[in-house]
Formats: C-alpha cells, sequence, structure tokens
C-alpha cells in the first residue's frame, strides 16, 4: 500500500433488488498501488458490489467517496468519466475486428485527407501495440488477426488496454479473469494485474481462485451473504483462514 488514504471508500452500501437483500452494509476502500481481491460463494454480492462501483447499479442506500469527496454517478459512463473502468469475464469484445479496432471500439481515431475525415487505422495499430507494451509487456504476434484468433490471455489484454487506453484510469475492476484460461495464460494475467498495481491503479480483482489471490492481492476482502465478514493482509493470512471467511466456519463452530 502506498498511500495512506483510500482512492475509494464505500461506505455502509444496501442493495435490495426487491425482496433480495444482496448488499447489507457493505464498507471497501481501494488504495492506489494496491491490489485488493474480492472473495465469496456465489450470491454473496461481489457483482453487485462492484457494479455499484462502477456505476452499473444504484445503492439503495449507502455513500461511495471518491478521493475523499462524494462520488455519484447514474451510469458505467459516469464511472468512466471519473477514472473507474471494469474488465468482464465475458469480455466485450467484438470477435471479427482485428485488436486496434476494439480498442478503439465506439472512440474510433480519425484523420482529414482533403477535407475528408478519414478512420486513422495507422495509428490506431500503432497505439494499439505501444499500450500493450508500454503498460501491460504484451507484444501480439500479429495485428491482423481477428480478434477471435487470440487466445484468452490476449484477448485478456486486450480488453485491458482498451480500459487503461482511459488517461484518467485510477480504478480498475476484473470480475473473474482468469475464469476461463489454463495455467500459463493465468499466469500471464497475474503478471499483468502487477504490472497495473506498480503502475500506481488500484486493482480490484473478484476471483474464486484463492491462490491467484495470494499470488497477487496485498489485500482480500471476504462477502459471504451481502456482508463483509472481514479484510485481511495476504501477509498475514492463509488460503484456510479466508476459506474459513467464506463458508462462515467460525459462526457455524459457535
Ligand atoms: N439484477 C438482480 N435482480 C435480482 N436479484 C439479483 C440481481 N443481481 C443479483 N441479485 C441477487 O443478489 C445476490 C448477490 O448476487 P451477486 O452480486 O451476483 O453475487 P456474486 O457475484 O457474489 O455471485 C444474489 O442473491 C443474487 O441472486
Ligand atoms: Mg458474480
Amino acid at each position: 500500500m502506498t498511500d495512506k488514504k483510500p482512492i475509494i471508500s464505500m461506505r455502509g452500501i444496501v442493495k435490495r433488488f426487491g425482496g433480495v437483500v444482496a448488499l447489507n452494509d457493505v464498507d471497501l476502500d481501494a488504495y492506489a498501488g494496491e491490489v485488493l481481491a474480492i472473495v465469496g460463494d456465489n450470491g454473496a454480492g461481489k457483482s453487485t458490489l462492484i457494479k455499484i462501483l462502477t456505476g452499473v447499479y444504484q445503492p439503495t442506500e449507502g455513500a461511495i467517496k471518491l478521493d475523499d469527496q462524494p462520488l455519484e454517478m447514474s451510469s458505467h459512463a459516469d464511472a468512466i468519466d471519473v477514472g473507474i473502468d471494469a474488465v468482464y469475464q465475458t469480455l466485450a469484445l467484438a470477435d471479427h475486428l482485428d485488436p486496434a479496432a476494439n480498442m478503439f471500439l465506439g472512440s474510433e481515431l480519425t484523420k482529414k485527407v482533403l477535407g475528408i475525415t478519414l478512420l486513422d487505422n495507422k495509428k490506431m495499430r500503432s497505439e494499439t501495440e505501444r499500450v500493450l507494451m508500454e503498460r501491460l509487456g504484451v507484444r501480439l504476434r500479429s495485428l491482423d488477426a481477428q480478434t477471435d484468433s487470440l487466445s484468452g490471455g490476449q484477448r485478456q489484454a486486450v480488453a485491458i488496454a482498451r480500459a487503461v487506453y482511459n488517461t484518467n484510469l485510477r480504478v480498475l475492476v476484473m470480475d473473474e479473469p482468469t475464469a476461463a484460461l489454463g495455467p500459463q495464460e493465468t499466469a500471464r494475467t497475474l503478471k499483468l494485474i502487477k504490472a497495473l498495481k506498480e503502475q500506481g491503479l488500484a486493482v480490484i480483482l473478484i476471483s474464486h481462485s484463492l491462490d491467484d489471490v495470494f499470488e497477487v492481492a496485498d489485500r482480500v476482502h471476504v462477502q459471504r451473504r451481502g456482508q463483509n465478514v472481514g479484510v485481511v493482509k495476504t501477509a498475514e493470512s492463509s488460503t484456510q483462514e479466508v476459506l474459513g471467511m467464506i463458508v462462515g466456519a467460525k459462526e457455524d463452530a459457535a
């Protein structure tokens, strides 16, 4: 942890969907230069919590602060504007387009030739190459290939590159980034997460793999049945302890 003050602080977050209480009075702090993992069983409220942080859902109760200032968001676009973005497990990439087209989807770079606005494909490619290399240490074998011919890890890199191309980006949320990856690709993705942390981003990682969590995360926020049942530092905890918190071992024993 490099900073003492959190970039993000969520307090007393409640989210109800009709009669379902998805989140019940949850607090969360995220710091620059830190990886915070969020773990918990299915239905524990992980995705709902990060959807609130990324502006997709609005909390029923509770407040979010960014740099100690109240933050109100009514859409994901609002979150992106203040430097908060997410990369989801089901990557929203267009398979039939090449990586550069994906990276600039919806915000294509253009150039004017004889007064006519044209796509600047060359610039989009060089920028894609640059961001992948400089920020993520990734070099694609071919920038011509359709995105669906890339490996899972490379697709992940393109999706992350798209998020970090926003020079504003300060908080990156990743929901199960390694779920669909083999061991080699998982190792690469974890390396990439470490690189983003070194660059001073606050990275929030949702994962079912406690091995991954203990490899990259500084702290672990444990969700259970809509509540936060504790936050531990990986350096001072173990997979066994966290697993016990996830399943509520202490509670059951009491
Ligand atoms: N859009 C929704 N409408 C109704 N219930 C929801 C909705 N999203 C999540 N829930 C419920 O909220 C709880 C938490 O879900 P979720 O945040 O997806 O958990 P997790 O990501 O930890 O598996 C679950 O009981 C789930 O069924
Ligand atoms: Mg989920």
